[in-house]
């Protein structure tokens, strides 16, 4: 959560962005230094969160794991073979929220809440059991603090959109049916990808609705949006489709209506998301020297946006009120790529596409800290990232 201490300095860095009221949603992102950071062992044998201590300076240490009580599932590449990295081609799977962590076993169609303890961020326990996603595959977890309320998108034979009420105490409660996706998207169990596969569901910031990406292959992918009524997330979806977006991939919103889009056939889009929940493209931005950038992020305190290279060891920077791609900065070669990231303060944290975690200072632009995880465990499952406090 946003720390009031740090309000006066960004205030005075932002003061357009702060308008809006406190920011809540941007959750630790602009604020200090996180304490834990979290990803998912996503293990067809057991799943587990693997969390991992941040020292004062940033830096990474003594990974510690928890099963999330379900099994994980791999997605298959398009030689049909099971995805070496990226399990779930997605971006979302691990979610925080004050001591809240959620997360999903795609392999047992159930998400997972774990109570994260103040004292000892890497001490998780399971909060109730896993609750049934009502559908199969699920990839990407978001959770609305206004709503109390989490949703959770499949990307399997049965896809679709499922959400829960929220109870730190006792766990989720299913709340509402399985969300048609319709034919906006038609996969198999696991999903082959990344083409046709779904991405990320997200609340936008004022939690008026639940916004889901999901790649097309061939056609236009789609930005699909259920808007919240009566604090309930409706069953009819708003499906938009942009015509030069074609691989919808990870987003994350900059402001209340605007979503920055990373997609690896071209580089990112600026979206708006228009009252009707309909979307308007605002800014199409190629990135010519991109090799497969998926992932995406945004640091409030400097109004940046960031689009993540799995390709090469490659994080570009834009203007995130312009979409002006700003430069790049870079990992060790010997890292390969760069997945699931989260920022904390002045830090990035990112999967690498070899077996470990790189730490970046995103003021100076370069990597501080690769965590080797190789004795540890297998790099396959590794998905998701998020941050604690
Ligand atoms: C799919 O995975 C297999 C095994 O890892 C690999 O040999 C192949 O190149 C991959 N195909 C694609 C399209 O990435
Ligand atoms: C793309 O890469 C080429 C060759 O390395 C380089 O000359 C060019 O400046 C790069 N373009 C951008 C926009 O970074
Ligand atoms: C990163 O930026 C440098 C300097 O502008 C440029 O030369 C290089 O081509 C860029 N790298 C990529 C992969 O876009
Ligand atoms: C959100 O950001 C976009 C892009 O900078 C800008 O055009 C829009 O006016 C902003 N909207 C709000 C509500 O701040
Ligand atoms: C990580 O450690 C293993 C085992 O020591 C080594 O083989 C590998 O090259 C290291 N990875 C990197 C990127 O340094």
């Amino acid at each position: 959560m946003l720390n009031n201490m740090f309000l006066p300095s960004l205030l005075l860095l932002v003061p357009t962005v702060l308008s809006a009221p406190f920011d809540i949603w941007h959750g630790h992102q602009g604020d200090g230094t996180a304490k834990a950071a979290y990803f998912l062992d996503n293990n067809p044998s057991g799943s587990a969160i693997i969390c991992l201590r941040i020292g004062f300076d940033g830096i990474v240490n003594d990974p510690v794991r928890t099963s999330t009580g379900g099994y994980g599932a791999i997605g298959m590449n398009l030689t049909g073979f099971p995805n070496a990295v990226d399990p779930l081609i997605s971006q979302g799977s691990v979610t925080v929220n004050g001591n809240l962590l959620l997360t999903v076993n795609a392999g047992s169609n159930t998400v997972a809440l774990l109570h994260i303890d103040e004292q000892d961020p890497c001490q998780l326990t399971l909060v109730g059991p896993p609750a049934d996603t009502l559908g199969e595959f699920p990839i990407s977890v978001t959770y609305s603090e206004q709503l109390k309320t989490a949703c959770v998108l499949n990307g399997g034979t049965k896809a679709g959109v499922s959400c829960f009420n929220v109870d730190p105490d006792h766990g989720l409660r299913t709340a509402g049916p399985l969300r048609s996706l319709g034919s906006a998207i038609d996969e198999t169990t696991p999903p082959t990808g990344p083409p046709g596969s779904s991405s990320e569901i997200l609340f936008n910031p004022t939690s008026s609705a639940v916004i889901v990406s999901i790649k097309g292959s061939g056609p236009p992918g789609y930005i699909v949006a259920f808007p919240v009524e009566h604090n309930q997330v409706s069953t009819a979806g708003v499906f938009n489709q942009v015509s030069d977006i074609k691989l919808d991939f990870a987003a994350i919103f900059i402001n209340r209506t605007s979503l920055f889009l990373v997609d690896p056939s071209f580089g990112a889009s600026t979206l708006e998301i228009n009252s009707d929940y309909t979307v308007t493209e605002k800014v199409h931005t190629v990135i010519s020297n991109q090799s497969a950038v998926c992932w995406a992020n945004y640091d409030v305190a400097t109004n940046t946006a960031y689009a993540i290279d799995a390709g090469q060891p490659v994080v570009y920077t834009l203007d995130a009120s312009t979409g002006v791609l700003m430069g790049n900065f870079t990992a060790d070669g010997t890292i390969g790529g760069l997945f699931d990231s989260a920022i904390g303060g002045r830090y990035m944290y990112s999967l690498a596409l070899v077996n470990g975690v790189v730490v970046f200072d995103i003021r100076e632009k370069k990597q501080i800290q690769f965590l080797n995880l190789t004795g540890f465990g297998e790099r396959q499952g590794y998905t998701g990232m998020a941050l604690w406090p």
